[in-house]
């Protein structure tokens, strides 16, 4: 009998140790710019949960950034939590307008009577391209360079490839990424291309892979061709034009050269010997 006793204790206080449990993923991902729950939850033997009982403790990369005992103490506005869940076992942290920097490790420790329990979250924040044909303007059979911008992506890791109908184009370069003042990156790709008439039926597309699109994007667009007869007749005239005006100019600067001379010689002796 006292032995049945011990062991009915001892099971009792093996149940209340594990009373309290956490439970939620280790990954969770939100948009540039969007507001997010960083998830935390747990339940415990009895509910609702006594608050007077319960810490709550959050850690970024290491550092406390939010903590919950009888009040919520943060490091920033853009935290919060939600006090009124926690009867019910949320703990989640709240971060509003979420910054690439806001990516990375999340430790919740939840304290609860005697018992403490510590769950690690991954925060991804997914922030993929944008992307635009920035140059499409050609002239036929000249050699000419598509451009074709991604921007706005992070991570930094992304492919572009350029195509003119089903064929893969290679004369192609991508720029060195450039950082963009909220982290994310933007970038260049440029295909050269010697166009011809053909190519002025042809569809040409820019596609791009990186980690957060769910499929390549990719733009289709038809070349600009640039007529070449106006380009001509606008050089054509040009020169001209160009004489035509320096003609001009230098009649007007020698009259009034002219002009002047006329008044200088009113100026006296002495105020023009100051002058020179
Ligand atoms: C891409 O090219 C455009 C036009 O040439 C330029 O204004 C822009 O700064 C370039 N962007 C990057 C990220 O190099």
């Amino acid at each position: 009998m006292d032995a049945m006793k011990t062991f009915l204790c001892l099971l009792l206080r093996c149940l209340s140790v594990s009373s309290l449990l956490l439970t939620g993923p280790s990954q969770h991902d939100t948009r540039l710019g969007s507001d997010t729950r960083v998830p935390c939850r747990f339940t415990v033997e009895k509910s609702p949960v006594d608050l007077k009982q319960l810490t709550i403790l959050w850690r970024f990369l290491d550092k406390e950034i939010m903590s919950y005992k009888n009040n919520v103490k943060k490091t920033s506005p853009r935290y919060s939590l939600s006090t009124e869940a926690l009867r019910t076992g949320i703990a989640d942290l709240k971060i509003s307008n979420a910054q690439i920097s806001d990516g990375g490790s999340y430790k919740c420790s939840v304290i609860y009577k005697s018992e403490g329990k510590k769950n690690e979250v991954w925060l991804d924040i997914r922030a993929p391209p944008q992307v635009t044909i920035t140059d499409k303007t050609v002239v036929v059979n000249v050699e000419s360079i598509l451009r074709c911008s991604a921007t706005g992506f992070f991570p930094i890791d992304i492919e572009v490839t350029w195509f003119r109908g089903s064929e893969r184009l290679s004369d192609v370069t991508l720029d060195h990424p450039q950082r963009n003042p909220d982290k994310t990156y933007s970038v260049n790709s440029t295909v050269t291309i010697t166009p011809t008439e053909e190519d002025r039926e042809k569809i040409f597309s820019c596609r791009v892979q990186h980690k957060y699109l769910q499929e390549p994007l990719q733009v289709d667009f038809q070349l600009l061709y640039q007529d070449r007869t106006s380009a001509e007749i606008i050089a054509a005239c040009s020169v001209p034009l160009i004489i035509l005006i320096n003609i001009i100019t230098a009649v007007l600067w020698r009259r009034q050269k002219l002009r002047r001379k006329g008044l200088q010689t009113v100026i006296p002796q002495r105020k023009r010997t100051h002058t020179f």
